[in-house]
């Protein structure tokens, strides 16, 4: 996801390190304490360090004070049971800026 303001939002440890530069602050995402721990090691003592960092949450209760103009989602399909994803679209949605691009790279299935 990225802010107005050039904040990004990624739920992977390694897209928010590939991705984060100075115009582009990434904040990743996950509600597991062991991707969190693990996404921390790997990517602490990069450069562009000062430009990510990780978040413990639910994504569903979780609310931002600023809203995200990119949001990169790898959950919905994979690890979202069906009767979730509507109330998940939604909370996209809500914290999405209007008009701008929700992107969710996670196979789709049939
Ligand atoms: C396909 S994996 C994404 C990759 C993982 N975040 C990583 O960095 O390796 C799906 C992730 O969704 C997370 N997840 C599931 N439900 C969630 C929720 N309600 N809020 C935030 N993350 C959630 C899981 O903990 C899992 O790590």
């Amino acid at each position: 996801m990225v802010l107005s303001n050039g904040q990004e939002l990624f739920p992977r440890g390694y897209d928010v390190a590939a991705i984060a530069c100075p115009e582009l602050y990434v904040v990743g995402l996950d509600i597991s304490d062991i991707a969190i721990k693990k996404a921390v090691e790997l990517s602490s003592s990069l450069p562009n360090a000062s430009c990510f960092n990780f978040l413990k949450a639910d994504f569903c209760t979780w609310s931002p004070s600023e809203l995200f103009y990119l949001i990169l989602d790898y959950t919905f399909s994979c690890a979202i049971e069906p009767d979730m994803r509507l109330a998940w679209a939604q909370r996209i949605r809500d914290i999405l800026k209007p008009a701008d691009t929700p992107l969710s790279p996670s196979p789709v299935p049939n």
